[in-house]
């Protein structure tokens, strides 16, 4: 049985956003063909994530101990920890995540618990799970000039590798603001990756 941890990062409801159409979609074809494993919701919206104050920056610096599960911030990197599989749903925001999914990363980024330090540097304690990311965007990235303008997929790849994971996924559906583009045949479309995904996650 593995366990699944869900992450939404989109102050919207469930019915009006378009990345949560698809990422719920996902999860529901999942369950369907996972029965036995164990979803969690984490709704970044509805949790209680700031930015990191200094005292924030003492405790997740500090030696762990066995109250450190409860800490209010903490025990989402214990949470994250010992998830199997990662589901990502957010928008682009200005090029990047909505800047509560970067706060998360923050929570959970934490030496001791998803990385360590070496003498040869950090390395990742999160090996052999997997993630995948369901986003959405108004214009296109696929291909350069855009492509390098991309940083939110880019920067969520990269932190996950840090922490060990480097079975990374994405189901993308682009161009939904740009006028006269067929924007149900893109998410349909998106909706049968996503499905085809979630079978085999
Ligand atoms: C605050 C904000 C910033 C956005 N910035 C970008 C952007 O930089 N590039 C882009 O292609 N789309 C951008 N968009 C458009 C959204 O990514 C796009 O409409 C997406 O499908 C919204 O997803 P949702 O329906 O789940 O909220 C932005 C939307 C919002 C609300």
């Amino acid at each position: 049985m593995s366990t699944v941890l869900y992450i939404k990062a989109n102050p919207k409801d469930d019915k009006d956003s378009r990345t949560f159409r698809i990422s719920n979609h996902f999860i529901n074809v999942y369950q369907k063909t996972h029965p036995n494993d164990q979803v969690i919701t984490l709704d970044l919206y509805k949790e209680n994530i700031h930015f990191l104050t200094k005292e924030d920056i003492q405790t997740i610096f500090s030696p762990k101990t066995e109250e450190s599960r409860n800490h209010p911030i903490l025990k989402y990197t214990y949470q994250f920890a010992e998830a199997d599989k990662y589901i990502f749903a957010f928008p682009m925001w200005n090029l990047n995540t909505p800047a509560i999914l970067k706060a998360y990363f923050d929570y959970i980024t934490v030496s001791g618990i998803t990385f360590k330090y070496t003498e040869h540097g950090a390395v990742g304690l999160l090996n052999g799970k997997k993630a995948l990311c369901v986003t959405t965007t108004g214009g296109e990235y696929l291909t350069p000039p855009m492509s390098d303008f991309e940083m939110g997929m880019r920067y969520i790849r990269t932190i996950l590798k840090f922490m060990g994971v480097d079975d990374i996924k994405a189901v993308a559906a682009q161009r939904l603001d740009i006028i006269g583009e067929d924007v149900e045949k893109i998410i349909s479309d998106a909706l049968k990756e996503a499905e085809e995904a979630a079978k085999n996650f």
